[in-house]
């Protein structure tokens, strides 16, 4: 019975210590990069979607793809998409990770800093981040993006660029957030 009670704490303990830590440096994570994990609500995701005309084999990203529920419905619209996200929260990739599992979506979100990520083999990027990450964004996408890229950036427009169109979308608990769409040229 000892014996028992002993491994069931270690085990108690270990876990608890694996929570914490991974907590801590997913937390460090979001206040270096001044981004949080705030997921996209479905009726936003379908407006993000609904901008966009997906076709097979088109590479599509969300930069900072939090727990991959925007790729995963892209996947729903169409199967035959490319969807690759990066996540640097190592909790919140976890998260996608398992999800993704579960669901068996085909979604592939990668650990890595966008940052440091070559995007011109991209067709559609979502966006979903605050505007010090976009202004950081925006002149690797000037450099990198190739014409007929498609961005969609959800509450946050690309400084200095103007959108192709702006989609309001009504919240559930009222007031209005905003789609930016850009097609580049
Ligand atoms: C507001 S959440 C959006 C999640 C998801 N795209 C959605 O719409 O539901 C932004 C995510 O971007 C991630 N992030 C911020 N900067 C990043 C970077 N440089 N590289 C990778 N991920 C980053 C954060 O960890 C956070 O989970």
């Amino acid at each position: 019975m000892d014996t028992f009670v002993f491994l069931f704490d270690l085990t108690f303990f270990v876990f608890l210590t694996v929570f914490v830590v991974l907590l801590t440096v997913t937390v460090v994570f979001h206040l270096k990069c001044r981004v949080p994990f705030v997921p996209t609500p479905r009726r936003v995701i379908r407006a993000m979607l609904d901008a966009v005309d997906l076709k097979d084999g088109q590479l599509v990203l969300d930069l900072g793809a939090g727990d991959g529920r925007v790729l995963s419905a892209a996947k729903r619209r169409c199967r035959g998409i490319r969807a690759v996200g990066y996540e640097g929260a190592i909790g919140v990739w976890m998260l996608a990770r398992i999800r993704s599992w579960f669901l068996r979506d085909g979604v592939d979100v990668r650990r890595e800093n966008f940052l440091q990520v070559d995007l011109s083999d991209a067709d559609v990027i979502f966006l979903y981040l605050c505007i010090d990450p976009i202004r950081l964004l925006t002149p690797k996408f000037l450099r990198e993006l190739v014409p007929g890229t498609r961005v969609v950036s959800h509450a946050f427009s690309l400084p200095g660029i103007e959108p192709d169109f702006v989609r309001d979308v009504p919240m559930q608990f009222g007031g209005k957030t905003k789609v930016f769409v850009y097609l580049w040229k």
